[in-house]
């Protein structure tokens, strides 16, 4: 089924990488000027990992807009291992790329990103900052905050904690994402946000531990998930289930994506407390994956947050192609952070240029959101119909 689907996007991404291409003649016949590293430079293009569907999804699109543009364009995916990712983006200088979009791993990056600086190589940030780095300029992604807020929002809404009383409270679990990965301290800041107040009345038990931003190093090490791995959330949440969580019924998990969702929802399921219909607890999840979105059509997964990541990869390079041709960034459906959210692109070192997308919270009432996106196949998109 999975290698199904990874076709699926494959040959869905080719048709888009098509239609990309029609849309090409036009828009050159339309600009006389050539990108002033010439026509057909190479921009490289790093992905993280390929565990994590939208990657992979990511990269396709990257490329095909990239090419969409008159550029040469080669993904390469790091396997969620940063020495892998650093020998590929070598290979991309190596070759003379003009322009890096990195989705990295760690803050191991930093070492080639310094290489691309020497070498007066662009880099973007793509989706997750760079941190501890001064040598680029650019970083662009979803408003990650807010895909935090969503989650811990539909826990809100899904277990009514408006209404819930100390009297009789709920029970909630906390899960984070890769400690290496700077966007899970937004998730969870963003989501523990909205909690914190029922925590503190009262109203919602946390079972596990329980940080209180992620600034509580050592207790959102306890909760965070090494490089965003299923079998890892999974064995936690089993571990939860038969130790801390034993002698409690729990209403909901907060799970930082669809891939660790799908983990929990696994394991609770083997638990005979939780099995039956309505008995699972609110599970949350980002990236509107279709194997979550299918799950949640069939009351299982809460929640999910969509991030139209076809739409950040033509951000991205709407991005890199004015980098080239020395414009000043003005990218359709992406705003410059300012004011307090000027900090989204604070590598540590200096403060990049961060440009956001929206992302929408997604329940079983607006399915149809992704899918008039045309997130997914046709065949996919009819089963959530
Ligand atoms: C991305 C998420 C993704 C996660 C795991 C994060 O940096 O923003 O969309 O689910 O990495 O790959």
């Amino acid at each position: 089924m999975k290698k199904l689907c990874t076709s699926l996007v494959i040959l869905l991404a080719a048709a888009s990488m098509a239609f990309v291409g029609c849309n090409k003649k036009s828009s050159v016949s339309e600009t006389s000027a050539a990108p002033a590293a010439g026509p057909t430079a190479l921009i490289g293009l790093a992905m993280p990992e390929t565990h994590v569907l939208r990657w992979q999804k990511d990269g396709v699109s990257l490329k095909a807009f990239a090419e969409a543009k008159g550029y040469r364009a080669e993904v390469a995916y790091g396997d969620a291992d940063q020495s892998q990712q650093n020998r590929q983006v070598q290979g991309f200088l190596t070759q003379g790329a003009k322009l890096l979009i990195i989705g990295n791993v760690n803050d191991g990056v930093n070492s080639v990103v310094a290489e691309a600086a020497r070498d007066k190589v662009a880099v973007i940030a793509y989706d997750r900052l760079i941190m501890g780095s001064a040598d680029y300029d650019y970083y662009i992604t979803f408003d990650n905050f807010k895909v935090g807020q969503f989650q811990g929002q539909g826990i809100e809404t899904a277990l009514n904690l408006k209404s819930a009383t100390a009297a009789s409270p709920k029970n909630i679990t906390l899960f984070a994402g890769s400690p290496t990965d700077n966007n899970s301290k937004f998730f969870f800041d963003g989501a523990i946000s909205v909690l914190n107040p029922y925590i503190k009345s009262g109203v919602l038990k946390v079972v596990g531990p329980y940080p209180e931003t992620s600034a509580d190093a050592a207790n959102f090490t306890r909760i965070a998930t090494e490089n965003w791995q299923a079998p890892i959330a999974k064995t936690r949440m089993e571990n939860l289930l038969s130790n801390d969580a034993r002698a409690v019924t729990l209403d909901a998990v907060l799970a930082p994506n669809d891939t660790l969702a799908r983990a929990i929802i696994e394991a609770c399921l083997a638990d005979a407390k939780y099995t039956g219909s309505g008995k699972l607890p609110v599970v949350t999840g980002q990236d509107a994956e279709f194997d979550s979105a299918l799950s949640i059509k069939n009351g299982q997964q809460y929640m999910t947050v969509f991030k139209d990541t076809t739409k950040l990869a033509e951000a991205a390079i709407i991005l890199a192609d004015q980098i080239l041709k020395g414009q000043t960034p003005n990218i359709p459906g992406a705003s410059l952070a300012s004011g307090s959210l000027t900090s989204i692109g604070d590598t540590g070192k200096k403060v990049v240029k961060a440009y956001l997308l929206e992302p929408v919270i997604v329940t079983k009432d607006n399915i149809s959101v992704p899918v008039n996106a045309k997130f997914y196949t046709d065949a996919e998109s009819a089963q959530l119909k």
